[in-house]
């Protein structure tokens, strides 16, 4: 009988498993919200201090002094460096404490862990791998921030639900019908006959939707001069640590949904989830928008109303995960519009 060894595998597999895809990019920040202060913030599990060092660069470390384990978070910044409020250890960027006061030596073990991060585009990305702390592949690219065509803004969401409830909310677009109609909505019918396409290519997923022919929303209709009918298009690339999401609309027959370089009123999503626990995660967002005319104001009026549909949709995750945990985690039943979430879910599963 090996059975006891059997169980003693699995315990140890079961420890060591992370609930989340390792050997991703995640967002941890938008760089906008980290200026000469401490962010305290648990990523995917790991309490963490966030701060920039004496350059500006970046740092993310262990939010643990390792005297007695006092959070960082709460402690000082000191030109780069920071103090922890307990008893006055001051570390720097890369985790080393370099100052004890009221003694000369610095304890060998005195340091702590940190992380690797890449900021650009107005994003700071955390690279999570399953060994090397050193990334294998690239941060991801996200050249609309830096496009001039362009205008954005964005925020972060604390969501107490788990992140794959809100992957699935993204990768089906047909809900904008029946929660966002004061905004981006639209008339249901066009939503749940849309032409719609599923791609999955290794770790991506891409859903294409068409709506054509159909009523302006009041969001597109405040942004830009549409006479008619619009032919309206919605394009989901999932990317396991982020979705983009391309939506606009041109008038109706002006050009081809299949020109990448279409003209129309665009508004481009950036939507970062990144777990924060397993019941729980941070939602990190940006809308660019294209404005021809009065460019600031229409771009904060698409930016506010599109906080405004997030702001429902939190309402409606959120509310869901409660009933599914009071309810006891029932399974849930597939239909039409699920095909890219089902493909997003097997992509994490994967993963996992
Ligand atoms: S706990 Fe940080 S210095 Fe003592
Ligand atoms: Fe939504």
């Amino acid at each position: 009988m090996n059975s006891g060894r059997q169980i003693k595998l699995v315990d140890q597999e079961v420890s060591t498993r992370s609930p989340f895809p390792k050997d991703q990019w995640y967002i941890i920040a938008l760089s906008k919200e980290l200026q000469d202060n401490l962010l305290g913030r648990k990523i995917l599990n790991i309490p963490m201090v966030i701060f920039r060092d004496k350059k500006g660069k970046a740092v993310a470390l262990e939010d643990r002094c390792c005297h007695r384990g006092m959070p960082l978070s709460q402690g000082l910044l000191e030109q780069g460096k920071i103090r922890c409020s307990y008893h006055g250890l001051l570390y720097d960027e890369n985790g080393h404490c370099v100052e004890v006061p009221g003694q000369n030596r610095i304890p060998s073990k005195a340091k702590i862990k940190s992380f690797y991060l890449e900021e650009k585009q107005g994003l700071i990305w955390l690279w999570y791998g399953k060994e090397e702390s050193v990334p294998l592949i690239e941060a991801p690219d996200y050249p609309y921030h830096d496009d001039p065509d362009y205008l954005y803004d964005g925020d972060r969401y604390h969501y107490q639900a788990p992140y794959q409830l809100i992957h699935d909310n993204l990768m089906d677009l047909s809900h904008l019908a029946y929660v966002h109609l004061k905004t981006i909505g639209g008339n249901a019918k066009a939503h749940m006959n849309a032409t719609m396409k599923t791609k999955v290519i290794g770790n991506q997923v891409i859903v294409t939707r068409h709506m054509l022919e159909s009523d302006p929303p009041p969001t597109y209709s405040m942004a830009y001069p549409f006479k008619n009918k619009i032919d309206r298009w919605q394009e989901i690339d999932f990317r396991v640590s982020h979705i983009r999401i391309w939506t606009g609309a041109i008038e109706a027959g002006d050009d081809s949904l299949e020109n990448p370089d279409r003209k129309g009123f665009h508004m481009r999503g950036f939507h970062a989830i990144t777990p924060e626990t397993e019941n729980s995660c941070h939602y990190f967002w940006t809308m660019s928008t294209n404005p021809k005319h009065d460019r600031e104001h229409i771009a904060k009026l698409v930016i506010d109303q599109t906080k405004q549909t997030f702001d429902e949709d939190k309402e409606v995750i959120e509310n869901q995960y409660k009933n599914l945990d009071d309810f006891n985690h029932p399974e849930m039943i597939g239909i039409h519009i699920d095909v890219g979430l089902t493909h997003a879910r097997r992509i994490i599963q994967s993963l996992i």
